[in-house]
C-alpha cells in the first residue's frame, strides 16, 4: 500500500473506531420522543399506520397506559403487543402514553 492509502485508510479506522463511542451518548433513549420511535415501525410515524396495524395516533393518555399494561400483563388477547409491551418500565409506559396524546 502507498503511504498516502495507508494514511487514507488509517484516518478512516480511527473515525470508525471513535463512532460507537459518540453515538449512544448523543441520543437519549429515554426521551419520549425516541421511545415512541419503536412504535412507528409498525404503527406508522406518529403512529398513523400506513397498512394494517392499527393506528395509534387518536388514543388518550389513560387509554394507551391500560392497554399497554393489559398487553404487558398478559391481559389481552394480542399477537404482538403482549411481548413488545413487556419491554417498558411504567414510567416508560406512561412516557409513550403522554407522547403520544399530545399530538392529538
Ligand atoms: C412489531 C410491530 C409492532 C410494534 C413495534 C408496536 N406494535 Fe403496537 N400493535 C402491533 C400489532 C400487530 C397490534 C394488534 C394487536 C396484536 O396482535 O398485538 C398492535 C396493537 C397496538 C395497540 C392497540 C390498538 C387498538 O386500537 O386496539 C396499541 C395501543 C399499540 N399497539 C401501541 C403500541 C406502542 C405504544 C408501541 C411502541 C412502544 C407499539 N405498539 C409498537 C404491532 C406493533
Amino acid at each position: 500500500m502507498s503511504p498516502i492509502k495507508t494514511m487514507v485508510a488509517g484516518t478512516f479506522g480511527a473515525a470508525l473506531l471513535a463512532l460507537p463511542v459518540t453515538l449512544p451518548a448523543a441520543a437519549d433513549e429515554t426521551a419520549p420522543a425516541n421511545l415512541a420511535n419503536a412504535c412507528a415501525g409498525c404503527h406508522g410515524t406518529d403512529g398513523i399506520s400506513p397498512g394494517p396495524t392499527p393506528s395509534i395516533n387518536e388514543i388518550s393518555e389513560e387509554d394507551m397506559i391500560a392497554l399497554l399494561t393489559a398487553f404487558k400483563n398478559d391481559e389481552a388477547a394480542v399477537t404482538m403487543m403482549n411481548r413488545i409491551a413487556k419491554g417498558y418500565t411504567d414510567a416508560e409506559i406512561a412516557a409513550i402514553a403522554a407522547y403520544f396524546a399530545s399530538m392529538m
